[in-house]
């Protein structure tokens, strides 16, 4: 078995007990559940940037591969595949991986969930079947280490392969609204969800990136608003909630290599 410095067994446990809840909208996955339109939007607008796609098509994403690492139970994968993607998902929670392998039975989508990490699985993947697309939607806050985390994201992209992540900055206002309010005062995720020294500022983030010869090419915020209790993005508030993107630099080199 290939080992993955990314892994924090400690935390997969914790998303483990709760596997049952992925696809409830009032469960413990609540907040995902409300910030599936916005984050959603926001990486299919970078796709169809990114990869010349055509806006208008349903399947907008059609002939993409794309991999979606901590993957849950499948919140961000099956819409990839919804929308044209050839997606395989990845989580070492056993129970999430069920989850989403249920779910996507039931909705008649194919989408190959395995329960390994993204070293795993790369160290299987022959060059040619790298991916066009990583995504690490908030799993970076719950790594062992984030650094790794990138490096074993971009293993498994092409050159030119885009590596996606949403996450949450490190700030006195992230400290409040995520942990503070979200976990006990509103209760809104289980209390100790989050552990928020493991929270990563966007300019380390970009760092771990280039380090992992993946150039960080855009930066958004994505705010709630508790009295409309909506989300939506903000190109200039990324100090709680927020996304990163990169390219796969093409000659492969990483800082420092
Ligand atoms: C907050 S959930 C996010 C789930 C999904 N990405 C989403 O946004 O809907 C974090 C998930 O990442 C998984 N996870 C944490 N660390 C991981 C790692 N190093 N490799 C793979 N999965 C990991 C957990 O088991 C959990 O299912």
């Amino acid at each position: 078995m290939q080992m993955s410095e990314a892994v924090d067994p400690a935390e997969i446990a914790k998303f483990e007990r709760l596997a049952s809840e992925w696809w409830d909208p009032n469960g413990a996955q609540a907040p995902l559940h409300a910030m599936q339109p916005v984050r959603l939007d926001y990486i299919r607008a970078q796709l169809v940037a990114e990869f010349g796609l055509d806006p208008r098509r349903r399947r907008a994403l059609e002939g993409l591969r794309i991999v979606d690492i901590g993957c849950g139970g499948g919140l961000a994968t099956e819409p990839m595949a919804r929308m044209g993607a050839q997606a395989v998902g990845l989580d070492l929670s056993p129970g999430a991986i069920s989850a989403a392998q249920t779910h996507a039975a039931a909705g008649g989508l194919a989408i190959d969930y395995r329960c390994a990490s993204a070293a795993e699985l790369a160290a299987e993947l022959e060059d040619s079947q790298r991916f066009d697309v990583a995504l690490a939607l908030e799993v970076v806050e719950h790594a062992a280490d984030p650094a790794a985390l990138m490096r074993e994201a971009a293993s498994l992209l092409r050159p030119g392969g885009m590596l996606m992540v949403t996450t949450l900055n490190r700030t006195a206002k992230s400290f409040i609204a995520a942990i503070a309010v979200g976990e006990y005062a509103m209760r809104w995720l289980e209390p100790g969800t989050h552990e928020w020294r493991k929270f990563l500022p966007p300019d380390a983030l970009a760092e771990a990136m280039r380090a992992a010869a993946v150039e960080p090419v855009d930066r958004i915020g994505f705010i709630y608003d508790p009295v409309g209790r909506r989300w939506s993005a903000s190109e200039t508030d990324l100090s709680i909630n927020y996304a990163m993107v990169g390219v796969k630099r093409t000659d492969n080199t990483a800082l420092g290599a």
